[in-house]
C-alpha cells in the first residue's frame, strides 16, 4: 500500500513536470518507452548509451530518450540480443535494464494531417436581404452587451438576420454573463496568432507550445498557417474593436501547433494532451486524408495520450476532445474511416449550411454526434484572421464547425465545471436539435432523433446550456466486451449480405457493472479484394440501425478492414440487452469479393455501482490479439437468401414498442435499409433457440442431457479438480526446479521456449523489476551506443532492424494547395502500414 501510494505521490508530482528538452530530429533519434514502474529510466540510458530527456507528457510511465541519429533502432536491437544471448545461456536470467521495457518506438516523422477547410463557392454568393425585425434585435444585443466589434452583424453564425434562427442561439447565454469565463479552450492546429488585436488578451502562453518548431509560442510562421487563427477566432475572439466576437468571447484560448510540418507520434501524444490541467477543450480540425479511400486513425501513443487526458485531465473530469467530421462527403467518405473521429473520447462535429442545408463536403457517420454552422449557401464563417486587425469572412468547412462546438461546451463548462466527458456527450446529445431536412431521422430508445448526416441534429448554446445547469451527472464508465465472433464465410456480392449476431444478457451486463449504452464499438476483420464495395449495418436489440461502414466508389484498396474499430453514437441510452445483429454486405457485383473473418462488439456506457467501477487500463497494441479464444458464447451466424427486393430484415424485432420509425426517408438513405439479406444457421452456432438443453460449452462438449445450472456445476468441479492436480504438478516441478537451480545458475532459461520469446523479456523483466531485483548498469558514452554488447558480433545486433514495420511509411507530400481547395497531406498513410496499426482502437 505504502508503495503504492509513493507511486501515485510521484505521478501526480510529474504531472506538473518540467517539460521536455526541444526535440530535434535533424540531429537526433527519439524513442518512445513504456517501462515497468520500478525500473529506472536513467539505468536504461546509461546502459544503451542513450540520453534520457523525461518524462512522456502525462502519460503514465512513458518515457523519452534520445540518441545522435543513426540508422539503427538501437533499443529494439538490444532487446533482440539480450533474447539471442539468453537463448545461447551466455547471459544469465537476472535483472537486466532493458528488462523493464514493455514498449518501444523509434520516433519517425509522418505526414502532417489534413486540414478541414474547404473554400467557399463565392461565386454563388448570398444575395438574400437581411430581415428588419432581426436587425434590430441584432443591434439591441450588441447595444446590451456592449458588443462593438465591426463585423459582428457579418456573424450570422452567431446572431442570423439573413434566415433567422439558423445560427448557435447564443445571444441570452451571453446576457446570463456566461460568456467563457474560467474556461481554457486549446486550439491544436497550425498555430495561433497570439499578436491579434482580438486574440492577444484573452491568448493562454502556458497551455501552448509549438511542436513543430519546438519552441514555446505557436505563432504561424509559414504563409498558409491561417487556419488555427481562424479557428482560435471562432471561440475566443474578444469583445473588442477588432473583428468579431468568439462563441465564448470571455474564455481563454491556447494553441498546440502540429499542422505545420510532419510530426512524430510521440509529439502528436504530447500535444494531443498538452497542459491537460490547464486546457479544458482541445479543439481539432484536422485528420487522416479526406480522399474516400483512407482508413486511418491515431497510432498507439496518441491513443493512450486521449485516454490519459479523458481519466486524468480537468482534474479527472476529463479533457473534453473536439473533432472535425470531414470534409470528404463529396468522394463517399465518411468519418466511420477515421479513427480520431469515431473516437468514443471525441464528440465529432460536422457542418450544416446557413440553410440548414447539408453542405456536399460534410461527412455522415454513425460515430457524429451533432453539426452546427459552416460554409455553404452562398456564406462562409467571418472571424478573425492572421494579422494585428485582420478578419476573415471565408472560413469554412467542418473545420469552421467544429470551433463552434468548442465555444459552444466552453459555455457549458462556465455554467457546470464539473460535468465530466460524457456529460458533456449526453448533454449534446439531449439539446441537439433536429431540423426540417430530409436524411434519415430515426427515433432513438431515448427518444431523440437521429441521423446519420446530422447526428442528433444542430447544437443550440441556449439549450445545452440550460440543461447543463441542472444536469444529473453521470456514474463512471463501464464497458462490456463480447468475444471474437468467427464467421470466416465468403461475403455474398450483391444486395444480399451475411449475417452475424451476438445475444448480450442481463446476467452479462450485470457482471460487467453496465446499466446503460453510451457508445458501441465494433472491431472487424474482413479479407477483400476491394473494400470500398463493403457495407456494414448494425442492428440493436431495440431496434436502431447503425451504417457502421458505407461503400466509397474511390476506395479500391485491398486490405479489406483489419482490426479496424468503427463507432456509434446512434444507440445512446439503450439497455443493450437482447440480439445485436451486424450484417456485411458486398454491393458492388464486380468479381471482386471477400471472406468476413470475424468480429468484437464492445457496449461503452454508465456503470450500475460507481463505488465498483475500476477505470479503464491505457489501450495495449495487442488488446485484439486474442482472435482465436474460443469463446462460450457461441456466435449464431446467419445467412438465409432472401428473393431480392424482398422484405426489410427480418432480425429487426417487429413487435417492440420502442422500435424506432423512419420518419423523413431520405432520397440518399442507403440502400442496407430495406434491402434482403442472407441468412444461415451454421453448423457450429449453438442456437439459444433449440429446445435440447442449453449448452454451457461449444458443442464438443457433452450437455449430459441437464440444464445449464447443472452443466456449469459439473464442469466446474472437473475444473476445480484439473486446477488441482496442475497445481500439484506445478509444484512438483518447482520444488524439483529450485534444487537443480542451486547447483546451476542459468539453468532457468534451458526451460524457456524460444517460440515464446517474442514477449517473454518484456514479461520476464516485469516480474524482476517488480521484484525490486536491480543491478547498476555502468554509464557508456554515446561512443559505445552499438556496443551495449560489446564483444558480440555485429550481424546478430542488425539482423532484425530492417523489419520496417513501425508505424507509418514516411511518404512524399504534396504542398497545400489552398486555393485550389486541396489541402497537403499525404495519401500514402492510409495505405497497408499506417493503417493497420491506426485502426486498433478500443
Ligand atoms: C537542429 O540542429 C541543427 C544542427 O545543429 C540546426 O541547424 C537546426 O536548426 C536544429 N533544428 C531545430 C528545430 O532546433
Ligand atoms: C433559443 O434560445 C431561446 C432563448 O433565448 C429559447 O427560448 C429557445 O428555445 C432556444 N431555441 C431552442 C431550439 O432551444
Ligand atoms: C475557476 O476554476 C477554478 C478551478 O475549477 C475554480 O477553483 C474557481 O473558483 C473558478 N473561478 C470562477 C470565477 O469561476
Ligand atoms: C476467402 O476465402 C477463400 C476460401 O478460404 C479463399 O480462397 C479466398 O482467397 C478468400 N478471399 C480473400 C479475398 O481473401
Amino acid at each position: 500500500m505504502r508503495v503504492l501510494g509513493f507511486w501515485s505521490l510521484l505521478s501526480i508530482a510529474s504531472l506538473a513536470a518540467a517539460h521536455l528538452p526541444a526535440r530535434n530530429y535533424t540531429t537526433h533519434d527519439y524513442y518512445a518507452i513504456r517501462l515497468a514502474p520500478s525500473s529506472s529510466p536513467a539505468e536504461l540510458a546509461a546502459h544503451l548509451g542513450l540520453e534520457y530527456e523525461g518524462e512522456l507528457g502525462a502519460l503514465a510511465d512513458h518515457y523519452v530518450f534520445r540518441a545522435p541519429k543513426h540508422t539503427n533502432d538501437i533499443v529494439e536491437d538490444g532487446i533482440q540480443e539480450l533474447k539471442r544471448r539468453r537463448r545461447k545461456r551466455e547471459v544469465g536470467s537476472a535483472y537486466h535494464p532493458l528488462d523493464g521495457v514493455s514498449f518501444t518506438q523509434k520516433q519517425k516523422l509522418k505526414p502532417r494531417h489534413w486540414k478541414r477547410s474547404v473554400i467557399p463557392d463565392v461565386q454563388r454568393a448570398s444575395t438574400e436581404a437581411p430581415v428588419d425585425d432581426a436587425i434590430r434585435a441584432q443591434s439591441d444585443v450588441a447595444r446590451a452587451l456592449g458588443i462593438k466589434d465591426p463585423i459582428f452583424p457579418e456573424q450570422w453564425h452567431l446572431f442570423n438576420v439573413k434566415t433567422p434562427g439558423n445560427d448557435i442561439n447564443v445571444t441570452d447565454v451571453w446576457l446570463q454573463g456566461i460568456t467563457g469565463k474560467n474556461v481554457t479552450a486549446c486550439i491544436v492546429d497550425d498555430g495561433l496568432d497570439m499578436d491579434s488585436d482580438d486574440l492577444k488578451d484573452n491568448f493562454f502562453a502556458a497551455g501552448s507550445y509549438d511542436f513543430n518548431d519546438h519552441v514555446d509560442l505557436p505563432r504561424p510562421m509559414l504563409s498558409d498557417d491561417r487556419h488555427g487563427t481562424r479557428c482560435a477566432g471562432e471561440v475566443a475572439a474578444g469583445k473588442n474593436n477588432a473583428c468579431g466576437v468568439g462563441i465564448a468571447y470571455d474564455s481563454k484560448i491556447s494553441g498546440v501547433r502540429i499542422l505545420s510540418g510532419e510530426i512524430t507520434d510521440l509529439d502528436e501524444a504530447l500535444a494531443i494532451n498538452y497542459e491537460l490541467q490547464k486546457n479544458d477543450i482541445y479543439s481539432c480540425s484536422w485528420g487522416p486524408p479526406d480522399d474516400g479511400k483512407t482508413m486511418q486513425g491515431p497510432h498507439i501513443l496518441i491513443r493512450r495520450a486521449m485516454v490519459t487526458a479523458i481519466q486524468k485531465g480537468r482534474g479527472g473530469l476529463g479533457s473534453i476532445y473536439v473533432f472535425a467530421a470531414g470534409n470528404g462527403a463529396n468522394v463517399d467518405d465518411n468519418c466511420n474511416f477515421d479513427g480520431y473521429t469515431n473516437s468514443i473520447y471525441s464528440i465529432t462535429v460536422g457542418a450544416i449550411d446557413n440553410h440548414n442545408v447539408h453542405p456536399y463536403y460534410s461527412e455522415a457517420c454513425s460515430a457524429q454526434l451533432v453539426v452546427t454552422y459552416s460554409s455553404g449557401g452562398g456564406d462562409a464563417i467571418h472571424t478573425t484572421d492572421v494579422g494585428a486587425n485582420q478578419c476573415t469572412s471565408g472560413h469554412g468547412g467542418t473545420s469552421a464547425a467544429g470551433p463552434i462546438g468548442v465555444g459552444t461546451f466552453a459555455l457549458a463548462l462556465q455554467a457546470r465545471p464539473e460535468l465530466t466527458w460524457r456529460d458533456m456527450q449526453w448533454l449534446t446529445v439531449m439539446t441537439a436539435v433536429p431540423f426540417d431536412q430530409p436524411s434519415d431521422w430515426t427515433k432513438t430508445t431515448i427518444g431523440r432523433m437521429f441521423s446519420h448526416q446530422f447526428g442528433y441534429g444542430k447544437l443550440d448554446a441556449w439549450a445545452i446550456v440550460e440543461a447543463a445547469k441542472t444536469w444529473k451527472l453521470v456514474k463512471p464508465q463501464a464497458w462490456f466486451s463480447s468475444p471474437w465472433m468467427h464467421v470466416k464465410k465468403a461475403i455474398p456480392e450483391g444486395d444480399r449480405g451475411l449475417a452475424s449476431s451476438f445475444e448480450v444478457t442481463a446476467d452479462m451486463l450485470k457482471k460487467a457493472n453496465f446499466e446503460r449504452v453510451e457508445h458501441i464499438t465494433l472491431t472487424m476483420n474482413i479479407e477483400h479484394q476491394r473494400r470500398g464495395d463493403l457495407m456494414v449495418d448494425l442492428i440493436s436489440p431495440d431496434g436502431m440501425v447503425s451504417h457502421l461502414s458505407t461503400a466509397r466508389r474511390n476506395d479500391e484498396s485491398g486490405e479489406g478492414y483489419d482490426d479496424w474499430t468503427f463507432m456509434s453514437v446512434a444507440h445512446f441510452g439503450e439497455k443493450g440487452i437482447g440480439e445485436w445483429k451486424i450484417i456485411v454486405k458486398d454491393i458492388k457485383e464486380n468479381g471482386k469479393t471477400g471472406n468476413f473473418t470475424d468480429w468484437k462488439l464492445r457496449l461503452w456506457g454508465e456503470c450500475i455501482d460507481a463505488s465498483k467501477q475500476q477505470l479503464r487500463p491505457l489501450p495495449d497494441e495487442h488488446d485484439d490479439d486474442n482472435h482465436d479464444v474460443i469463446s462460450d458464447h457461441p456466435a449464431a451466424t446467419t445467412s438465409v437468401t432472401v428473393p431480392s427486393g424482398g422484405a426489410a430484415p427480418t432480425a429487426v424485432p417487429t413487435d417492440h414498442p420502442e422500435r424506432p420509425v423512419n420518419q423523413k426517408p431520405s432520397s440518399s438513405a442507403t440502400p442496407s435499409s430495406t434491402a434482403a439479406f442472407e441468412t444461415l444457421i451454421t453448423a457450429t452456432s449453438t442456437s439459444t433457440a433449440s429446445s435440447a438443453p442449453d449448452n454451457f460449452l461449444p458443442s464438443p462438449f457433452p450437455t449430459f442431457g441437464v440444464s445449464k445450472r447443472t452443466q456449469i456445476w459439473i464442469y466446474g468441479s472437473i475444473a476445480l479438480i484439473l486446477i488441482f492436480c496442475a497445481s500439484l504438478a506445478a509444484y512438483f516441478y518447482l520444488a524439483r526446479r529450485k534444487r537443480l537451480r542451486s547447483s546451476r545458475d542459468d539453468y532457468e532459461f534451458e526451460v524457456l521456449d524460444d517460440a515464446d520469446d517474442d514477449e517473454g523479456g518484456a514479461r520476464t523483466g516485469m516480474l524482476n523489476g517488480a521484484a525490486g531485483a536491480r543491478r547498476k548498469g555502468r554509464a557508456r558514452r554515446g561512443g559505445e551506443l552499438y556496443d551495449a554488447f560489446a564483444g558480440e558480433s555485429d550481424e546478430d545486433l542488425l539482423s532484425e532492424s530492417e523489419d520496417g514495420d513501425g508505424p507509418y511509411r514516411d511518404q512524399e507530400e504534396r504542398d497545400f494547395d489552398e486555393k485550389a481547395g486541396r489541402n497537403s497531406g499525404s495519401e500514402g498513410e492510409g495505405s497497408s502500414a499506417s493503417e493497420s496499426s491506426g485502426g486498433k482502437r478500443q
